[in-house]
């Protein structure tokens, strides 16, 4: 396929009769991403220039939306910038960059003040005179009290604030149900300059036109990639659409094999993806075997708040030893009128499913949750592809390692999103403006025939992403998984190049990308680490495994040398 049919379909010529879709929009920012940090950064931004963002559903479909614990930041006087370094570096078991970690950390108090000044309301201090005027809350691996929260909604809290702000301000334009294909890069509309980011092709999913949006400077904020696997805390937009994008246009790519299962989904036939908070543990909630033992007690001394890696793989233990089909989380040790107030939410939803989570316990199983690796970015927030920026879980800024400590993540989206506004802002007038780029061409391709290709497809890759590339891996199950993808990634390329573009033929395509991305970065790392763990090699080795794994379009995947 040459370089130019990337911008188009199979034997597209131009002109009307192809469906070339003509229209290009020009902006001097566009952000992809309608979460905490696309929101931010787009906000920050409007301040000198006009503002795009394009988000695939509505735009309160994001992770943000759904972060329920809260987000970690240094604000009592008795803890330290030390003691959350520290805590990161644990959790992230020797593949945290300090660096960035003292960036993020040290950034906290400064980035809670922020949302405070964007209208966020964070839960007040339970005692009058308290020395924090906020409530702190605990989350596995934190030694100390540190997260700020809003009930057990925090994120919705986050994203209607900034979400507003955003809506009502004269230069940021907002488009829902807009989803991006492709980043526009000069490689691949032919241009002999050096490789640069010029915009997006974005599908608007009401009328299945392809639009260019060009903009000097890129932002991606699209998230992270729970959706590869079939259980699953993220929302129905976390298929990995950034990195997969990112990845086809040239920029390197980290430590894909961490995904971070969380310990505790309810378990229940109807409550698709609901998170049970860690907020829960951490003000007292205990893990038990159905048959009452409780067993973290076994496997950590911080027992229930244990790192997150390790709380998943005891209950994946368990329920391998046991047969069970879920865990108990058992809060009957706490007050019910206190628990209502705390966690509403949970409260509500669990009741709904039948659960009084004051007088019963809850049953959980781990699903995936966050994911670690994603574009490499500087403490800029910028990739190695000139004029592409990245923030949130889209990213690996070298923050998480090889496992996110709690609630680090909010903090992360806005200390970078912050970054790369500043960074944005200041090289905004010396980026060469985007000059024309050639229309989408539907070529030849035609209406999708049958959409049960891609729910078969979509649903295949899940299943065997969670049995073969789940928390315990083995050599033998991700080479049954790489055999799986490389023969599905065929079907879909043919399919994709041989039908008009739908926000699911887009999705299933960038899930496929990612889904490869993590089995073959997984297959790499011969060693156990963080959230890595493999049968085969049980052990961590610094030696040979001690650093990021990379991988860029075209090359194998490798161990970073520094
Ligand atoms: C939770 O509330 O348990 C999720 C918090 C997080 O993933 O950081």
């Amino acid at each position: 396929m040459s370089q130019l049919a990337q911008a188009g379909r199979k034997g597209a010529t131009s002109g009307a009769l192809t469906g070339e879709s003509t229209t290009t929009r020009r902006y001097d920012f566009l952000v992809l991403g309608s979460g905490l940090a696309g929101l931010h950064y787009a906000l920050r931004v409007a301040d000198v220039g006009e503002v795009a963002i394009i988000t695939k559903r509505k735009a309160t479909d994001s992770a943000t939306d759904w972060a329920q614990g809260g987000i970690a930041a240094v604000m009592d006087p008795s803890d330290s910038f030390d003691a959350h370094v520290r805590d990161t570096l644990v959790a992230g078991a020797g593949l945290c960059h300090e660096d960035t970690v003292r960036f993020v950390v040290e950034r906290g108090p400064a980035a809670i003040d922020a949302l405070r000044k964007s209208g966020v309301e964070f839960d007040p201090a339970r005692q009058p005179g308290a020395p924090v005027p906020y409530d702190l809350t605990r989350e596995g691996g934190h030694t100390r009290r540190r997260i700020l929260h809003r009930r057990d909604a925090t994120g919705r809290e986050i994203e209607r604030s900034l979400l507003a702000r955003a809506r009502a301000h004269p230069r940021i334009t907002l488009f829902e149900d807009h989803c991006a294909v492709d980043l526009i890069t000069t490689t691949k509309v032919g241009r002999t300059e050096s490789n640069r980011v010029l915009g997006a092709y974005v599908l608007d999913a009401a009328t299945g036109e392809v639009h260019a949006y060009t903009a000097p400077i890129t932002l991606l904020a699209t998230g992270g990639a729970g959706k590869i696997y079939l259980y699953t805390s993220n929302p129905d937009v976390a298929s990995g659409d950034g990195i997969a994008m990112a990845y086809r246009a040239g920029a390197t790519l980290a430590n894909m094999e961490f995904m971070q299962f969380h310990p505790t989904c309810l378990f229940h036939p109807q409550a698709k993806s609901f998170l049970i908070s860690e907020a829960v543990r951490g003000e007292g909630a205990v893990l038990r075997r159905r048959d009452g033992h409780a067993f973290m007690a076994d496997y950590h001394e911080m027992r229930d708040l244990a790192p997150r890696d390790i709380v998943a793989r005891a209950i994946d233990t368990e329920l391998k030893r046991t047969g069970d089909d879920y865990v108990v989380l058992d809060l009957s040790n706490r007050d019910p009128a206190y628990v209502r107030g705390r966690f509403p939410n949970i409260f509500e939803r669990c009741l709904k499913f039948g659960i009084d989570i004051t007088r019963e316990s809850i049953p959980v199983v781990p699903a995936a949750h966050y994911t670690c690796g994603g574009v490499r970015t500087n403490l800029a927030g910028e990739t190695d592809i000139p004029n592409l920026f990245a923030a949130g879980e889209v990213t690996a800024t070298g923050l998480h390692g090889a496992n996110r400590l709690a609630s680090n993540s909010l903090l992360e989206a806005l200390v970078f999103a912050d970054a790369a506004a500043s960074e944005s802002i200041a090289r905004r007038p010396q980026v060469a403006p985007p000059g024309e780029v050639p229309a989408w061409r539907h070529g030849e391709a035609t209406q999708i025939d049958e959409a049960v290709v891609i729910t078969q497809n979509w649903d295949e890759i899940r299943r065997f992403m969670w049995n073969y590339v789940g928390i315990v891996r083995s050599d033998r199950r991700l080479l049954r998984a790489q055999h799986r993808i490389e023969n599905l990634r065929e079907e879909i390329n043919d399919y994709y190049w041989d039908f008009r573009v739908t926000p699911e033929l887009i999705e299933l395509r960038n899930l496929a990308t990612v889904a490869e991305l993590v089995i073959r970065s997984a297959r790499l790392r011969k060693e156990s680490r963080g959230l890595h763990f493999n049968l085969d090699h049980p052990d961590r080795d610094d030696q040979g495994f001690g650093r990021d794994t990379l991988i860029q379009r075209g090359e194998s995947p490798w161990i970073s040398p520094s």
